[in-house]
């Protein structure tokens, strides 16, 4: 259902879920003491007054206080979701009815709706953009070339929109600023890795519910998500085999003590399947053909296309609803397989995405990306821009000071040492 306010222009599931929503929003900033700071001040400094902001994010309780604290900074803010399946229908609930923020969301909306809203998300003539994977930026440049001339610039919160980020610099058409929060130190090392790793398992758990000890458990990936993953199927007792294509990639899994193997191998002994690669097809036709009967298949890559699907489905003689988020495959050879979350990230669909302690940081990053976007409006080439060193580490200080941790710090000696090259043996 399209909830119409007489206020603000949304499209939200029902705005009777706002309580609910904002319950778990006030939940979620308990674990996010580094962005009530920023917003603090930006409610004081209104950094972004007379600016209009689009972000595209996962509309949970954590990218809530994003949009908060943006609002909070004087932005014209409005949220459209990055996924079809990972909207928090009561979080977007209460952003429109407790905090006046236009959101164009729900859980489940088809593929023409989501493209829809991006339309939406670009009439409102951003003159600054946070997305997560580039889509809004992908269709800016494509077809609203004319509206460039608004930006001041964007951000990027993942991994695969750096991806397509760098292919549309290479290919001359990234150009506006945009600036890269992925590969802020405190973004992925937690993020991307301690984040994905507990959502992944969380969101296969409340799917399906069952025992991950003693399973092999295939993590098709050991990027900084496929670390996380691996790790914590470890942590369950899931006997941990990692597929990879960087010789690299594949000795630091070997040498974190998982055995590697080539995806045409793992296939046939893997009970789980998690893939989290950026790329597509990782898992195809040969591979499922190879599995065991039940096997279990999710991604948690930002696509969903790292599964081949119309493969399997072409291979179905059913396909069944077994519990939510949870589809039995009954194939023509007589075996079955179990695809979770549709081929969607699993983290977002079937649980809440990264908990709240993470995001605090990766969207610390997006909130100073977005202000130094600001400040340095009309100073910044076209192209990826990192996160200046000294914000990634006031971030990560903000954070230790709020976990209460202290550490050292050099000695006069020390600085001295490690600045000269004259003493040695
Ligand atoms: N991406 C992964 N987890 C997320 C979360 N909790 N909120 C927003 N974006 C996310």
């Amino acid at each position: 259902m399209t909830a119409t306010s007489p206020r603000l222009k949304h499209e939200v599931k029902d705005l009777a879920l706002a309580i609910l929503g904002r319950q778990r929003i006030d939940w979620a900033g308990r674990e996010m003491p580094v962005l009530a700071q920023i917003r603090d001040r930006f409610a004081k400094e209104k950094p972004f007054a007379g600016l209009r902001l689009v972000a595209c994010s996962h509309v949970t309780t954590e990218t809530a206080h994003l949009a908060i604290a943006l609002k909070a900074g004087g932005a014209d803010a409005i949220l459209i979701a990055s996924n079809p399946l990972s909207t928090q229908d009561d979080v977007a609930a209460s952003l429109v009815a407790d905090h006046e923020i236009p959101v164009f969301a729900q859980k489940g909306e088809d593929n023409e709706t989501y493209n829809r809203h991006v339309q939406i998300a670009l009439d409102h003539r951003p003159n600054i953009i946070i997305d997560d994977g580039s889509d809004v930026v992908a269709e800016l440049v494509q077809n609203r070339q004319h509206q460039i001339a608004d930006l001041i610039g964007s951000t990027e919160e993942t991994t695969t929109g750096i991806v397509r980020l760098r292919a549309m610099f290479n290919d001359g058409v990234l150009t506006f600023p945009a600036m890269n929060v992925n590969d802020a130190d405190t973004k992925h090392f937690f993020d991307n890795r301690y984040g994905t790793g507990q959502s992944t398992l969380d969101g296969i758990i409340r799917a399906t519910n069952i025992l991950l000890a003693g399973k092999n458990i295939v993590v098709v990936g050991y990027g900084w998500c496929g670390k996380g993953t691996a790790l914590r199927a470890r942590g369950m007792g899931g006997n941990v085999i990692v597929t990879e294509i960087d010789p690299i990639k594949a000795i630091e899994a070997v040498m974190d003590g998982f055995r590697v193997l080539p995806m045409a191998e793992a296939a046939t002994y893997g009970d789980i399947f998690i893939t989290v690669t950026g790329n597509k097809h990782v898992i195809r036709g040969e591979h499922f053909d190879a599995m065991k009967d039940g096997a279990i298949v999710c991604n948690s890559g930002h696509f969903d296309l790292e599964l081949d699907l119309k493969y399997l489905a072409s291979k179905a003689k059913e396909i069944k609803d077994v519990r939510p988020f949870t589809e039995e495959y009954k194939l023509t050879s007589g075996k079955s397989v179990v695809v979770l979350g549709q081929g969607r990230l699993i983290n977002l669909a079937a649980a809440e995405g990264h908990p709240s302690a993470v995001m605090d940081m990766s969207f610390a990053n997006q909130a100073l990306a977005v202000e130094y976007l600001v400040k340095n409006k009309g100073k910044l080439e076209p192209g990826l821009h990192s996160i200046p060193v000294e914000v990634d580490q006031e971030i990560a200080r903000l954070k230790l000071e709020a976990m209460g941790i202290h550490i050292d710090t050099l000695t006069a000696d020390q600085i001295e040492y490690i600045n000269s090259w004259t003493s040695g043996t």
